[in-house]
């Protein structure tokens, strides 16, 4: 949450000072209401409008959505709906994409944001941001996969995979780390171990751990702390692949 004053004057094009103004004579609207006081907080994710004037795009957005399955994540597409089609029509025009991509079949944690440098910041490889999946395969996952992860796989392929954490949870089911994000990463790991994944869902992208409030297709701002530590993350990336306590 902002304050108004401040939100039309981080767009660039009014001084706080102009932004009271605005307000102060009935000019400013937020979500169809005259705005009455610069004060008054709001999440950027409102529709903001001044003389009628959408003004939203200007401001910078950041969603957490729990993806659902059957969307793909990309910001349009001739032939499938988008991770776009959950939000309200004034969101999908202020430029979000999503940071990174899961799978159609993939659900879970997704940002949304139209921060492009940021962005660009967390997905460089050299940044090592990690992200953690829940996983389930047809078949047992062992210890015996989670020293193959450990190790860095070379896959079939040629493709080279960092070293992963994977931690068995009973019933085919494991955590994994990733401290990068290659298409169909985590499939193609496993295919290669002989266990094909059946559901796959992202809890973490970095310090970002995935609301549980949120039912699938839903979403919400990011907090201030979370975008503070988002942005830290994506200055210096993780220092460390997370080791996840055993469990017993
Ligand atoms: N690995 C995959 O195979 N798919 C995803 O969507 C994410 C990681």
């Amino acid at each position: 949450m902002e304050r108004l004053d401040k939100i039309l004057a981080g767009t660039g094009r009014w001084s706080r000072r102009e932004a009271a103004e605005l307000i102060r004579t009935g000019r400013v609207t937020v979500d169809g209401a005259v705005a009455g006081s610069r004060e008054a907080k709001f999440p950027e994710t409102a529709c903001f409008q001044v003389d009628g004037e959408d003004i939203s795009g200007s401001a910078r957005v950041y969603l957490m959505l729990n993806k659902p399955a059957g969307l793909v994540s990309a910001t349009d597409d001739p032939r499938q709906p988008t991770v776009l089609s959950l939000l309200p029509e004034h969101l999908r025009r202020v430029g979000l994409f999503p940071a990174g991509r899961l799978d159609k079949d993939t659900v879970g944690l997704l940002l949304l944001t139209n921060d492009g440098p940021l962005a660009h910041g967390l997905l460089s490889p050299r940044r090592h941001v990690d992200k953690t999946y829940l996983v389930r395969v047809d078949g047992v996952l062992d210890e015996g996969d989670a020293a193959a992860f450990q190790a860095g796989m070379v896959l079939a392929s040629g493709l080279h995979c960092l070293p992963a954490v994977l931690e068995p949870r009973g019933d085919g089911e494991a955590l994994v780390t990733l401290r990068e994000g290659k298409y169909h990463q985590i499939k193609r790991m496993l295919a290669a171990r002989g266990k094909p994944v059946t559901f796959l869902k992202r809890l973490t992208f970095g310090p970002l751990t995935l609301d549980e409030q949120l039912v699938p297709g839903s979403w919400r701002p990011l907090s201030d702390l979370e975008l503070e530590a988002l942005r830290r993350a994506g200055t210096t990336g993780s220092e460390r692949i997370r080791h996840f306590p055993q469990k017993k």
